[in-house]
């Protein structure tokens, strides 16, 4: 599927607030909520977040923006967050911030429409200072959303079993970050602008915590950081670079959980190429991927 360019989805959203605006014109005050909302609603391919709180796949995402909306006297606030979309992420500048005050920027952000549905921002968690591997994944799944933390789920718990027999661990030696700090609706892929508009924080994180290594967890955080459209497979086992650092990739934990079979042993050749990178000696005896 064609992915839209920034300029048609702000195209969608503006005919959207010009109908919301309308819908609230029509009206007479005080008039209840509607029980369907009076919306032209763009190619729903594009902005699948709009179509889960619109036709009630995801209701608690629907009656929270409702309530939302009722509050300030609008109806469907979530839809025309136009001031929460496609920020001017050139003019941002967090060059002076420290790791603690970029997490407090994060914490209240709304660079994009991620935060109407987020629960906490996850920033990133670990050894902060110079740690062997910095772990870049796509965003966090649902037990992050609800915890702040990243890589704590099923998927999150497995990759820490990656790295024990290499002696890596986000308690001593590693960095865990995500490409989006805010989880993106039923799991679904973040969106390009949403990528765009996040990544400045991972920038500033990655120039903060100079990590010796660079591992990008999956195709969303390879595509992203390297802007290319190789997957998976035939990016790992090669060396990249970002803000000079050497980069390398493997598969998302999830990814391997769905397909032991095929992808747990090039995940730990993958493991014990970052191994021999920062010099960390290898316990195959505690093998676990
Ligand atoms: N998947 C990710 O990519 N990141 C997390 O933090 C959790 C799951
Ligand atoms: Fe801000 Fe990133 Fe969350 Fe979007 S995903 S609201 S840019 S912190």
């Amino acid at each position: 599927m064609m992915k839209p360019d920034a300029q048609t989805v702000s195209a969608a959203l503006a005919r959207l607030a010009r109908n919301i605006d309308e819908a609230e014109r029509a009206m007479t005050p005080p008039s209840p909520l509607p029980a369907s909302l009076p919306l032209d609603i763009p190619d729903d391919a594009f902005l699948p977040f709009i179509r889960d709180a619109i036709d009630g796949e995801n209701p608690s995402v629907q009656q929270d923006s409702l309530e939302k909306g009722k509050e300030d006297g609008r109806q469907v606030q979530f839809l025309g967050a136009s001031d929460v979309l496609f920020p001017d992420t050139e003019a941002r500048d967090y060059s002076s911030c420290s790791l603690k005050e970029l997490s407090t920027l994060v914490s209240s952000c709304k660079n994009c429409r991620l935060c109407e549905t987020r629960t906490y921002t996850v920033f990133g968690e670990g050894q902060e200072e110079h740690p062997v591997v910095m772990v870049i994944g796509e965003g966090p799944g649902r037990d992050e959303d609800l915890s702040g933390r990243p890589f704590v789920g099923k998927g999150g718990q497995y990759m820490d079993r990656w790295f024990a027999p290499i002696g890596v661990s986000r308690q001593t030696n590693a960095y865990i970050a995500n490409i989006v700090k805010c989880r993106p609706p039923g799991n679904r892929d973040p969106l390009p602008d949403e990528v765009q508009a996040c990544i400045p924080y991972l920038r500033r994180q990655i120039a903060l915590v100079q990590p010796r290594v660079i591992l990008l967890a999956g195709a969303v955080a390879a595509h992203a950081i390297l802007e290319t459209k190789e997957g998976v497979g035939a990016l790992r086992g090669r060396t990249f670079s970002y803000m000079n650092i050497p980069v390398i990739v493997t598969y998302h934990p999830a990814g391997v959980l769905r397909n032991l079979d095929r992808l747990r042993a090039p995940v730990w050749e993958d493991m014990k190429r970052l191994a021999s990178m920062v010099g960390l000696p290898v316990h195959a005896g505690k093998k676990q991927t």
